[in-house]
């Protein structure tokens, strides 16, 4: 296995079943659970505990998100030397970015999004969003042009989030990057060597030098001076980088297995892990004289059929997109959603339903937003009193809601507005 700074960490070495924990298997051994705490500890990242959510509260004098409260942002880098700058008055901006890779949106794409939302509105700092539509043309072999028509097309879902104009950079690799940015990338790229990338990213020697390339291009946006029509003159500003170590997995997995492909040779092709691309960053930074980013990371948002079913473009059954009429939302909870509820009513009565399991109660911890209603739906549920259909009934309600309300915002976004948030420009309201 590769270690050290990989992506790959496979099966220890004691003969013990450890979990995988690579962007093609994220499951225990056995099928069974995540365990958060073991990736923490593999990842040498830092657990975002209790004390470090009241703080946050404390400082943004709001309640923490739901994905807070609920740990579906679980770790970090960090994020508390964050607190600490932003405890003394000082600022910080926020870096997160999508790549282009599809027109529609499922519901696990629009969680970070979500949640930068969130930061951006309670500790009123600055966003860049990068879209890679480089990364997407080179890896998923689109046209220049296409990828460029699906940035814009995925922006406007972004801007649907809610992002204030004053505060928020949006920009396409294809145009933004040269200047300063560039600059940073040929400073970061003279960091890095061919063996180092490759223990990271997993290149191979058949991989065109396009992929090779690109790392210093998802790094940069972590400097401020990348930036010169936001951040001149502020060269110490920190950064903070929502992010998801999600939708990582893919159909490639159920590919390599129906074509008896072997998995190393799949783990040769690198996929976008995003937690790689910043520790390369980390790693580089000081040698820059720059600040490292700080990095708050979300866990995997399970696919309709269950924690290790794969959230896969190719099947549409498998998650919930923003594109998806009530119906569909209907259908594909009802027919899809894995259940953790007994075969038979009196089986359920009697055991009550299985929730580290259930789809429908693990969707509803990500956006019921009233904790009391969840706590009694999970034990109303859990002891079998309560049925799957009711709970399917409930998240079928809240999640056709939530489309709807994405719908319409998005339905609002004109061409202007997204090249308002496109315009290289400065924004001098963005820490007011
Ligand atoms: N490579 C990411 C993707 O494929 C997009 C991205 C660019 C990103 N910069 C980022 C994601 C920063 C999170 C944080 O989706």
């Amino acid at each position: 296995m590769q270690g050290g700074d990989g992506v790959v960490i496979g099966l220890g070495g004691g003969g013990e079943e450890e979990q995988v924990v690579n962007p093609w298997e994220v499951s225990a051994k056995d099928g069974g659970k995540i365990d958060y705490d073991k990736l923490i500890e593999k990842f040498g990242c830092q657990r975002l505990d209790d004390s470090l959510i009241r703080r946050v509260e404390r400082l943004t004098s709001r309640t923490a998100h739901v994905f807070l409260r609920r740990g579906v942002f679980f770790a970090h880098r960090d994020f508390n030397e964050i607190l600490d700058v932003y405890e003394k008055g000082e600022k910080f901006y926020l870096y997160t970015g999508r790549g282009p890779s599809s027109e529609a949106l499922h519901l696990g794409h629009l969680i970070p999004f979500m949640f930068t939302k969130y930061l951006q509105d309670a500790f009123k700092v600055p966003l860049v969003i990068q879209l890679t539509d480089d990364e997407k043309c080179m890896w998923k072999n689109l046209s220049v042009e296409e990828s460029q028509r699906l940035a814009r097309e995925n922006a406007k879902d972004i801007i649907a989030c809610g992002f204030d104009v004053t505060r928020t950079f949006i920009f396409s690799d294809f145009d933004y990057v040269g200047g300063a940015f560039y600059k940073n990338m040929v400073k970061v790229a003279k960091c890095v060597t061919f063996n180092k990338v490759v223990g990271i990213f997993g290149f191979t020697p058949e991989d065109h030098i396009g992929k090779i390339s690109f790392p210093p291009v998802q790094a940069v946006p972590s400097f401020p001076s990348s930036f010169p029509h936001l951040f001149a003159g502020k060269d110490n500003l920190r950064c903070l980088i929502p992010c998801a170590i999600d939708q990582l997995v893919l159909g490639f997995i159920i590919k390599a297995v129906s074509t008896f492909v072997q998995l190393e040779r799949f783990w040769n092709i690198n996929l976008p892990l995003k937690d790689p691309y910043f520790r390369m960053t980390r790693d580089v930074a000081p040698r820059l004289g720059y600040q490292k980013p700080a990095l708050i990371e979300s866990s995997f948002f399970p696919a309709l059929q269950g924690e290790n079913g794969k959230m896969s473009a190719s099947d549409p059954n498998s998650a919930i997109y923003v594109t998806d009429t009530a119906k569909d939302i209907k259908t594909k909870i009802n027919k899809y959603a894995f259940s953790g509820g007994q075969d038979s009513i009196e089986n359920h009565r009697k055991y009550g339903a299985n929730l580290e399991v259930d789809i429908p109660i693990k969707y509803l911890g990500f956006f019921l937003e009233d904790d009391d209603e969840l706590e009694h739906i999970r034990k109303e549920y859990g002891s079998g009193q309560m049925l799957t259909g009711e709970v399917k009934k409930r998240l079928i309600e809240v999640l056709t809601e939530l489309v709807e309300r994405h719908r319409k915002a998005r339905a609002a976004v004109t061409d202007e507005m997204v090249d308002a948030f496109m315009a290289v420009r400065p924004l001098p309201y963005m820490f007011a």
